[in-house]
């Protein structure tokens, strides 16, 4: 994948689907991959673990990478516990990003798919992990699943992702759609932030990053002089996360609260979801 032609075709225009508002949800869709594609350009490892420490490429690929194992471990560490997934034979990252967790999702599982909005994620993402023979990397930039199958997936897991989405009603889709794709033997994970503070809802670096872009000011200098970037934040309830996941015929089992992420919002969860 990653020329036009196949960009073309992985995009929404030439579907239908039962999303409203089509049209608009494909522009806010290739305005997030463009977002994503200049983050990726400019400081891929500090836009998918922004520590205030590792800010300006400040982050070793080894201590990056490892981060992506212990999350893994304690992930396969928790769906065990659970008798979960039943068997191990594939696996689904989605918003992959450069591969961190994609990488250690394939010590446990046959075959791993890492999907990403953006091409320029996948790109390093195979430059990273080419050594790996049980890893795919695809450019997903859909508002759905559709280019997999119903019950594809012993794992479908999402970390880091939800909560950077343009709206609510795209982050409830695509949980419906890890449903689907999930079958009755597995089980999906995903960790999405519940509440934020009131200043991190009404003043963002990206409110002031976005103008500035529109004057013609290069992402990358906006990013090194002032540290402003395009990333979202948004949180969705746990109720409302409870209500999508039943209508989609999901039942969670367990809810872990997200303390990791402290510092970034109030509130947030790790879902752990299988098909009821
Ligand atoms: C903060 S990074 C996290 C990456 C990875 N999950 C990790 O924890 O290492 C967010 C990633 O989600 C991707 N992303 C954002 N919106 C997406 C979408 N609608 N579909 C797929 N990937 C998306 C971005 O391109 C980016 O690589």
């Amino acid at each position: 994948m990653g020329n036009q032609e196949e960009l073309k075709e992985s995009t929404t225009h030439d579907r239908e689907d039962s999303f409203s508002g089509r049209h608009s949800s494909d522009n806010l869709l290739q305005s997030l991959r463009e977002d994503w594609d200049e983050l990726a350009r400019i400081d891929p490892l500090w836009a998918i673990l922004s520590r205030a420490d590792k800010k300006y490429m400040a982050w070793e690929i080894d201590e990056f990478m490892s981060t992506g194992s212990i999350e893994a471990d304690k992930i396969m560490k928790e769906v065990g516990a659970l008798g979960k997934p039943e068997l191990s034979h594939t696996a689904l990252d989605f918003g992959c990003g450069v591969g961190r967790v994609t990488r250690r999702l394939a010590h446990y599982f046959d075959q791993v798919v890492g999907i990403d909005i953006s091409p320029e994620m996948i790109r390093i993402a195979k430059e990273l992990n080419g050594e790996l023979t049980n890893i795919s990397f695809e450019i997903n930039i859909r508002n759905d699943l559709s280019i997999f199958p119903d019950d594809s997936f012993d794992l479908v897991y999402s970390s880091r992702v939800l909560q950077h989405l343009p709206n609510v009603d795209i982050v409830k889709h695509y949980i419906s759609e890890f449903i689907r794709i999930v079958n009755n033997k597995g089980i999906v994970c995903f960790q999405l932030p519940a509440r934020i503070s009131w200043v991190r809802r009404y003043f963002s670096k990206r409110q002031i990053y976005k103008p500035l872009r529109q004057l013609g000011f290069a992402g990358s200098t906006l990013y090194k002089i002032a540290g402003l970037h395009p990333m979202e934040l948004i949180t969705v309830p746990e109720n409302e996360v409870v209500l999508t996941v039943n209508l989609a015929g999901g039942n969670i089992i367990k809810t872990v609260s997200d303390e990791k992420e402290i510092y970034f919002y109030k509130e947030g969860y790790i879902y752990y979801v299988i098909k009821s």
